[in-house]
């Protein structure tokens, strides 16, 4: 049922609130009428420029980072719901970053607010479609499979699709929509947000302190930082394009992903808060179906008014799955729907990227540092186009 409760005026803390998801989740806020206090470090790699200007007058800023005891006590003194979006995301090997940043800090809300007695009612946390690592697939022979991430020798075959992962099947599998039952993480980014799931279902049972994780699929809309490694295909095919430069696809482009527009995501993020139907649950955000990524590069450059097609290279991300695509059936049950297409997505991203002061296309630089440290690798196809 709908909470009541929380629609009574209320201070809440928005962690991460400067950042892209935040941002739009704290402007819903207000525009509900809640108070709001943002605790965010304004990470230098996703905001060069400082606090950005589309934050809020009415907001109460803190700059701090959620691992700190003391910025975390101070920033939950006095509020009666949190938001902890903030995040380090990336594809880099410093894999205790991940844990600091994601588990740590949702673990030390916890323990504050068990120690300090505070009266916190409800905590809304992002968690990721990456839980599901590789995601889920049918074989004909064997049903349904959660298989474990591509080897590299196996990618470098040029060999995409994923194989049954049971002796002696030689079968294809095929990508299903992936529902909140089953969890595989394989990146460390992907473990802590699972960890940070856990925790919230485990500890807010425990301690009677309800909790919903949302598990976004790939969130995109305007105000995704340029500079954050993990803000996605869309801004770095747009920078491409608007630079009349051709996209670069990896593996075939035949890969499934869905795509969420970020107002959506903020609209899931404050219904999950107020009904307490979604206590203790997680829930998929997700984009209305999947689409591959050639598909998706066709409908960008339409949408940017170019006419370059891609460049498939036969060079693949190592760590990158196959077909992820989630199915938000669980959080549609509660009310919330996709009120954006993909199409709305681009308009809005592209109407704010040409607002921005800098759009050079970093691509290249970018896409040499991550050959040197084999995250891109060649596969036995040469250059197809
Ligand atoms: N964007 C997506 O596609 C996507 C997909 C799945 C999950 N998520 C999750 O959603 C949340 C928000 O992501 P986003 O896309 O808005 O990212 P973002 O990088 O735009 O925002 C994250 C914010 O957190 C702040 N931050 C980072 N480390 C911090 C720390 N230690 N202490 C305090 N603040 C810190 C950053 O300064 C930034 O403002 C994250 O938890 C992320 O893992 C995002």
């Amino acid at each position: 049922m709908s909470c009541g409760i929380y629609k009574n005026l209320m201070k809440v803390l928005v962690t991460g609130g400067a950042g892209f998801i935040g941002s739009h989740t704290v402007d819903l806020l207000l525009q509900k009428g809640y108070e709001v206090r943002v605790l965010d470090l304004l990470q230098e790699r996703v905001h060069p420029y400082g606090k950005p200007e589309y934050i809020s007058k009415e907001v109460e800023f803190n700059q701090g980072d959620v691992s700190d005891r003391d910025a975390m006590l101070n920033a939950l003194n006095g509020v009666e719901g949190v938001f902890h979006l903030a995040a380090y995301q990336d594809y880099m090997k410093d894999f205790s970053n991940f844990i600091k940043a994601n588990t740590y800090s949702t673990a030390l809300i916890f323990e504050l607010i068990v120690e300090k007695k505070l009266n916190i009612k409800k905590i809304v946390l992002a968690s990721s479609q990456s839980v599901y690592g590789e995601g889920k697939y049918t074989c004909k022979v064997h049903g349904i499979q959660y298989p474990d991430s591509r080897s590299v020798e196996q990618l470098e075959e040029a060999d995409w699709e994923i194989h049954c992962p049971q002796a002696g099947c030689k079968e294809y599998l095929t990508s299903v929509l992936i529902d909140e039952a089953v969890t595989n993480p394989f990146t460390a980014y992907g473990i802590s947000k699972e960890a940070l799931d856990r925790l919230a279902v485990k500890l807010g049972k425990r301690y009677q302190l309800p909790t919903a994780s949302m598990r976004y699929s790939i969130v995109q809309g305007p105000r995704n930082s340029f500079f954050n490694a993990y803000s996605g295909v869309c801004r770095i095919f747009t920078l491409r394009l608007i630079n009349n430069k051709p996209p670069a696809i990896y593996e075939d482009g035949k890969q499934l992903r869905d795509y969420v527009h970020v107002l959506d995501v903020a609209r899931a993020n404050v219904l999950a808060f107020e009904d307490s139907r979604a206590d203790y649950e997680s829930f998929n955000v997700g984009g209305i179906e999947g689409i591959n990524l050639l598909d998706y590069t066709k409908l960008l450059t339409k949408a940017a008014g170019k006419n370059i097609e891609p460049v498939v290279s036969g060079y693949f991300r190592y760590g990158d799955t196959r077909h992820t695509v989630s199915s938000s059936e669980k959080l549609k049950k509660l009310g919330w729907k996709n009120e954006h297409t993909l199409e709305n997505i681009f308009k809005d991203y592209l109407k704010w990227v040409y607002e921005q002061p800098d759009l050079k296309d970093r691509y290249e630089e970018i896409e040499a540092i991550m050959k040197k440290q084999k995250v891109i690798r060649q596969s036995k196809i040469q250059a197809l186009s």
